[in-house]
């Protein structure tokens, strides 16, 4: 029979097994992007994967790539269309308007799968998961800041070499308005050395075009004007105040070409990159999206977030080493298991801290202790026939080879393991 595979560009992730360590990658990010987020106090938010297909044409924008070319929109059985989420911030925004909790600011986090019909290549999926951020309510100002001192805790906590913070700022819709005026007057006359994808830029949303990886259209660029010139000197001293500050944790770098694929940013925006990633160098993006709560119908909410894609932060992370203490309980002779059990279950509400994997197959001690290495316990508990006998057990060190197993009670073995 012909077997059924995956989607394309569609991932399955193992947290054993998978040789490449991009699984295991994905998950040690997981838990600990989780941990800084609680540790920035924000609280998590969980939103349907499907949403009406209009909430997306609204934010996103019904004239970007993503509403475009990459949604997955379909009928359901009621002839309604619907999509699978390609991000998260416009769900957010719709799930916190139908609370009626845009009176208030929130500071919030989610995790979970995206999806975008785009065409797969290394590090871009039609499935991928992204860990975000929502600060909602604060204007701009200290939220920025907050902001990048969150990715440059994440670029920090995982030793992310290479690594590039770009920020920009877009200015106000004034300024936004009349930038795009004046790029669209330069390239006019230009225009028949743009490239069809540039052309349709070029209409739909010209800022994008600063975006093109065309190397023609980068070279007519070089004349064009900055946007620099059309922004407030505010918006320039944030930028500068941001870049000052955390200069000594995380490259940052200001750079006003940085225009980003969704239309409802205004102010501030940024991305972080890798030059270790290939073409599709930016493993976090995001901005300040002032208008969009009130586009979508709910009060004036200003406000700002970002995204990381999991898969691409993922692949730059070597050497993970889990943060867990490991320990292995090996019994041997299927005959001693109901007490062990018993055993392992104190142990287990003594100390939570520690993952203690019971080892539930009957193979050799050898083999046992394989599993044990590779799992990277830091102790075996060892009960044989002789200790079961005598009610003790051994406490077998696995990673200091200078450490000398001991054979102790019970008793003791409860105290040590309350100890680790
Ligand atoms: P985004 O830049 O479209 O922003 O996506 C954020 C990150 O998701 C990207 O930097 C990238 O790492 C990852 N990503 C995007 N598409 C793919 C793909 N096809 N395969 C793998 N990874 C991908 C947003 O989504 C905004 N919602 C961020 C935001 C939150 N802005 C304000 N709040």
């Amino acid at each position: 029979m012909d077997k059924i595979h995956s989607l394309t560009g569609m991932l399955d992730l193992y947290e054993d097994g998978d040789s490449s360590d991009l699984s295991k990658n994905i998950f040690e990010t997981e838990k600990r992007i989780k941990k800084i987020f609680s540790n920035y106090y924000l609280k998590e938010i969980r939103t349907p994967a499907l949403e009406d297909t209009d909430l997306f044409k609204r934010s996103v924008g019904d004239i970007s790539d993503i509403v475009n070319k990459e949604i997955y929109s379909f009928q359901d059985r009621n002839d309604k269309s619907i999509s699978l989420r390609p991000e998260g911030t416009a769900s957010v925004i719709r799930s916190v308007i139908e609370k009626k909790l845009d009176q208030s600011a929130h500071k919030l986090w989610y995790m979970g799968p995206m999806w975008r019909y785009e065409r797969p290549q290394k590090g871009r999926y039609r499935q991928f998961y992204q860990a975000g951020v929502e600060i909602l309510g604060y204007p701009e100002g200290a939220p920025e800041f907050e902001m990048i001192s969150l990715v440059c805790s994440i670029v920090e906590e995982f030793n992310i070499a290479d690594c590039t913070i770009k920020i920009n700022h877009l200015g106000s819709q004034e300024n936004k308005k009349a930038y795009c005026d004046a790029l669209i007057k330069f390239l006019e006359p230009l225009k028949k050395n743009l490239d069809e994808k540039d052309l349709e830029r070029l209409s739909r949303n010209p800022l994008r075009v600063l975006d093109s990886k065309n190397e023609g259209t980068q070279l007519i660029l070089k004349d064009a004007p900055s946007l620099k010139e059309f922004l407030e000197p505010k918006s320039i001293e944030l930028l500068e105040a941001i870049k000052g500050e955390f200069s000594d944790v995380c490259n940052i770098e200001i750079d006003y070409t940085l225009v980003r694929g969704l239309d409802y940013y205004s102010g501030f925006v940024f991305e972080a990159l890798s030059s270790n990633l290939g073409a599709q160098d930016s493993f976090l993006g995001g901005g300040r999206y002032d208008d969009l709560c009130s586009k979508l119908g709910g009060k004036d909410l200003p406000s700002i977030g970002m995204a990381i894609g999991i898969e691409r932060f993922a692949s730059l992370i070597s050497d993970i080493t889990p943060s867990d203490k490991i320990v292995s309980f090996i019994t041997l002779g299927s005959t001693l298991e109901p007490k062990t059990y018993k055993i392992a279950h104190r142990l287990r509400s003594l100390n939570k801290n520690i993952i203690l994997d019971m080892q539930l197959s009957d193979s050799s001690l050898k083999a046992k202790l394989r599993r044990a290495n590779k799992n990277n316990s830091e102790y075996a508990v060892i009960v044989g026939e002789e200790e079961f006998n005598n009610d003790t057990v051994i406490i077998k060190p696995l990673k200091d080879e200078l450490k000398e197993q001991q054979t102790v009670s019970i008793d003791e073995l409860f105290e040590f393991y309350k100890a680790l």
